[in-house]
């Protein structure tokens, strides 16, 4: 009853707010199935239209102003808009967006990402973090002449066939042929027997373990202590590559999370953040695994190409962002990203709830979870109703949220902003309260 009466208060809200949206959706059907080409901009009773957006703000075209902590799933880190990177785009446009030949802008970002990343000696750029795992694993493979792939359950690698199965709970897997799966093993993150034994068994044919240093689209799960090393030294060990696929934690420090946690991989993945915000995606590594794609070192080099693969306007943009995403703008974003856990832990505590939240940097995810998280199985155990009920009501409090509780944060927000937003959660747990104590009183502390 309480749980029919919250829900039809918070749905009937959004829709009184979002009107426009809800006009825009019904012509978006009629050309783009379910009205959003992103299966992840989807949500119910019909997705949020943004008509434009600026710094720390998204707007909507009902003339709302909604602090954005998506931030377009990690690829902006520096808010909307932002005038080096506008700047650094109208410049590389006037000169021609793309040349299809080696350009400045592709050896200003590769000489800046290969000074920052340890793992990276040599990279190659494409269009997407989807596109960089692909190839990521293809380069392994090439390189061993194995097989077979390792990843983490809970881990998120892109959409590509390889990687898509079986990652999340409510994945679907229809249209990939079972004969793509058939070389890839999976072992629960953070589990440290599980990867010895099966790196140890199928060692012969196996070419690399992916893996993202923390689980990022899986609920922004910290690897326990010890965990990477182990993984580091059990692939060395066993004489399998380790790609760590940073295209997500790469934001939380200058040369990603290898260099925070020191431990290097052979291969490694980015993306989002490196693009400022446009669509961007580089895999790359140890030089000697790299040369495979060198035609100075050999005569029949792996092939790798792309219509807009190091597309000019997209370097210059990726050059502006990072260039000013310096150690100070870094130790900025992470204390944000501090600040905000501490007040929402302490609102959880105010209001007797026993919930998590998983933090590290500027990345954080709520879970509706009664016990600390440190596995993606406990991650499946959050309630997806509460997710979809906190999601809608902060829209409704003027918070551009993700729908499964994960928060991410830009350079453009200040610390009145986390205020603001530590505000809206806890009045909108409040507001969730007597549902939780009805249906999932095991959330509450005792
Ligand atoms: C760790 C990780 N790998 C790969 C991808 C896929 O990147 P893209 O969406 O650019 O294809 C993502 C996207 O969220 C990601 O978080």
């Amino acid at each position: 009853m309480i749980k029919e009466q919250i829900e039809k208060t918070i749905i009937q809200t959004y829709m009184e707010k979002f009107p426009v949206s809800k006009e825009l959706h019904k012509k978006l059907i009629n050309y783009i199935p379910g009205g959003a080409t992103r299966s992840l901009s989807y949500f119910k009773p019909y997705p949020l239209h943004i008509d434009y957006a600026k710094g720390a703000y998204v707007y909507t075209h009902e003339g709302h102003k909604l602090l954005d902590v998506t931030n377009a799933y990690g690829a902006i880190v520096h808010g909307h808009g932002d005038d080096d990177i506008v700047k650094a785009v109208q410049k590389g446009i006037v000169k021609g967006s793309q040349y299809s030949s080696p350009s400045d802008g592709q050896y200003k970002l590769a000489k800046l990402l290969c000074e920052r990343v340890p793992g990276f000696d040599r990279i190659r750029f494409l269009n997407s973090g989807t596109e960089a795992t692909m190839f990521a694993l293809r380069t392994a493979r090439a390189y061993t002449g194995k097989n077979k792939i390792l990843k983490m359950s809970g881990g998120f690698h892109g959409t590509h066939d390889c990687v898509a199965a079986s990652t999340k709970k409510n994945i679907i897997t229809a249209g990939i042929p079972q004969g793509m799966t058939q070389d890839m093993l999976e072992v629960p993150f953070n589990d440290f027997n599980q990867l010895e034994k099966t790196v140890k068994e199928n060692a012969d044919q196996l070419a690399a373990v992916i893996m993202e240093p923390f689980l990022g689209a899986g609920g922004v799960v910290l690897p326990e202590s010890g965990y990477l090393e182990h993984v580091r030294k059990i692939t060395q060990d066993y004489n399998v590559l380790l790609i760590f696929d940073e295209i997500f934690s790469f934001r939380v420090d200058l040369g990603g999370c290898q260099k925070l946690f020191n431990v290097i991989p052979d291969l490694t993945t980015v993306g989002k953040v490196i693009g400022g915000g446009l669509p961007i995606g580089v895999f790359g590594g140890k030089k000697e695994i790299m040369n495979i794609y060198c035609h100075e070192n050999t005569d029949k080099p792996l092939y790798h190409s792309g219509t807009f693969n190091g597309y000019e306007t997209v370097m210059q943009a990726g050059f502006a962002a990072l260039s000013k995403y310096d150690e100070n703008k870094i130790a900025y974003i992470n204390k944000l990203g501090n600040k905000f856990q501490k007040g929402l832990l302490k609102s959880f505590k105010t209001n007797n709830l026993n919930i998590q939240s998983n933090q590290i940097g500027s990345l954080l995810n709520l879970h509706f979870v009664n016990k600390p998280i440190t596995t993606p199985e406990q991650v499946l155990e959050s309630v997806d109703k509460l997710h979809t009920l906190m999601h809608l009501s902060l829209l409704n409090k003027g918070v551009f949220n993700i729908p499964r509780g994960l928060f991410i944060l830009s350079t453009a927000i200040t610390e009145q902003e986390i205020n603001f937003l530590v505000n809206k959660i806890d009045e909108t747990l409040k507001e969730l309260l007597p549902l939780i104590k009805e249906k999932y009183n095991y959330l509450m502390a005792s």
